[in-house]
């Protein structure tokens, strides 16, 4: 029976009745899709081949080598849960349309690929979704990426080690273009933080019935079908059993001073006093520091961050349209739109993202999120996010504003904010905050299945 990736009950992946082909299918996938896998440590190499024997010979190895599938990551995660042992490392492989191209694919081939905006490559949607211009890219991006990289653990050492052997292997006729190197923030619960100091990654989109079954359920249903993921991959023998996701990879730079003093004017402005201080913030991104929903009263601190809510009953007087979270999730509709976020912090801070130090002592530039994110289409997910969503200040409301965090273009509109938690009263009109994200570069990939890696 072929993998039904519309099929909205989670995958039981260790079942004895799963069939051949999605046994095949958990076999021949690379490993973080379906499931995120641990990252704490990462680092992001840009390829680029200009052989396509040595190309294809080198990716085949790596893939033989280095890359596991779904199916070995699952039971690493449950050898951990049950007798505390720690997985290997994470190699994943993406390949750019060019990439595809200087393998040896054909223009014909290529439009195998049904996802236009992967076969245009991101460089040539910056209008689209309001990037800046290529030429205000780092200069790695603004080269032809062929390939990336990604390698994750939890420890620094293994991945140093990969990287090591990995670009060691890399043909003469190839070249490192420009890495990355990720590294994960943690606020004193333990949970990841990104860099303005609020628990990131907790939202997403699950596959997998063991992750699923660990969630209550009652406002807000995690489970999603393969079809936000995966596709058939077009290059490999067999499209029942051989799948593949669009990555997307964009480097986002954050200004966190200019984000912290926003907090603080917007604190000011509206006269928020002791704790109500943080729901500043927590309007901006929609849920507070320690991950709280905004929609929900303030818990007591402590205890799991919860992903058990919904916006049905907020008119906006608790989350504003324009808060990230809000903007990138509606809840109620576009669950289709959903992608599986596997991003990562990067940068160096000499301070600590985690105390109230002020504003004065916060980067404003060397620091922010690789965002990362599979796709089932880029056009309808990742680019419709950012496009008609986070850039579209008339989303769900008319006249809300951008979404505060990942909003890009002009911020002509004012805008208002309940000056009370879930009361009618509004502030006066003001501008919206400024964009403290800025995109640095970035490129569209496939990550193939394993069974098109190894027949390179
Ligand atoms: C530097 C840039 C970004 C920062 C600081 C940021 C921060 C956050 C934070 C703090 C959360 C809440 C934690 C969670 O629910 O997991 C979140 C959730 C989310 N973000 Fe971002 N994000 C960034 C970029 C993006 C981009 C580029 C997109 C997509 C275009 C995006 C899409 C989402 C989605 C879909 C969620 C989950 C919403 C939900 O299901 O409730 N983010 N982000």
């Amino acid at each position: 029976m072929p993998v039904d990736l519309n099929n909205a009950r989670p995958l039981d992946w260790d079942s004895a009745t799963l069939d051949a082909d999605t046994k095949g299918m958990l076999n021949n996938l690379q490993a973080n899709i379906l499931r995120a896998h641990v990252r704490e440590h990462l680092s992001v190499l840009f390829v680029r081949f200009n052989d396509v024997k040595e190309g294809r010979r080198f990716l085949r190895e790596l893939a033989e080598t280095k890359v596991k599938t779904a199916r070995r990551h699952l039971e690493e995660v449950r050898d951990f849960a049950r007798n505390a042992r720690p997985g290997t490392p994470y190699v994943g492989i993406g390949i750019s349309k060019a990439g595809y191209r200087d393998l040896g694919h054909s223009v014909e081939e290529v439009r195998k690929f049904a996802d236009p905006v992967f076969r245009d490559g991101m460089k040539r949607r910056v209008a689209v979704v309001d990037d800046p211009p290529v030429d205000q890219w780092e200069k790695p991006y603004q080269r032809e990426i062929h390939a990336v990289i990604v390698i994750g653990d939890a420890r620094p050492g293994p991945v140093a080690a990969l990287r090591e052997e990995i670009l060691g292997d890399l043909p003469e006729s190839a070249r490192l273009l420009g890495e990355e190197t990720g590294r994960g923030l943690h606020n004193d619960a333990g949970d990841g933080i990104e860099h303005f100091g609020y628990v990131d990654g907790r939202s997403q989109p699950l596959f997998v019935k063991d992750e699923v079954d660990r969630e209550p359920k009652e406002h807000w249903n995690p489970a999603f079908p393969l079809s936000n993921i995966l596709v058939a991959d077009p290059f490999a023998p067999n499209r029942n059993r051989h799948f593949g996701s669009y990555f997307v990879f964009r480097k986002l730079e954050q200004d966190v001073r200019a984000f912290h003093e926003i907090e603080r004017n917007l604190a000011d402005e509206l006269g928020l006093v002791g704790a109500d201080r943080d729901r500043a913030g927590a309007m901006l991104i929609g849920r507070f520091r320690d991950g709280t929903p905004l929609t929900s009263k303030p818990k007591a601190s402590g205890g799991p961050v919860s992903n058990d809510f919904n916006f049905d009953a907020d008119t906006g007087s608790k989350c504003p349209f324009s808060g990230h979270v809000r903007k990138t999730n509606p809840r109620s509709f576009g669950r289709e739109v959903l992608m599986a976020r596997r991003g990562q912090t990067y940068g160096e801070r000499t301070d600590d993202p985690t105390d109230d130090s002020p504003p004065e002592n916060r980067p404003s530039s060397g620091v922010g999120l690789l965002f990362m994110a599979f796709n089932a289409r880029l056009i309808d997910q990742f680019e419709f996010t950012q496009q008609s969503w986070a850039n579209n200040p008339d989303f769900q409301n008319p006249g809300t504003g951008h979404d505060a965090v990942i909003g890009q273009g002009t911020r002509s509109l004012k805008v208002t904010f309940p000056k009370v938690w879930g009361k009618p009263e509004m502030s006066p009109a003001q501008p919206q905050v400024a964009q403290t994200v800025t995109m640095k570069g970035g490129e569209y990939f496939f990550m193939p299945s394993l069974a098109y890696l190894n027949n390179l």
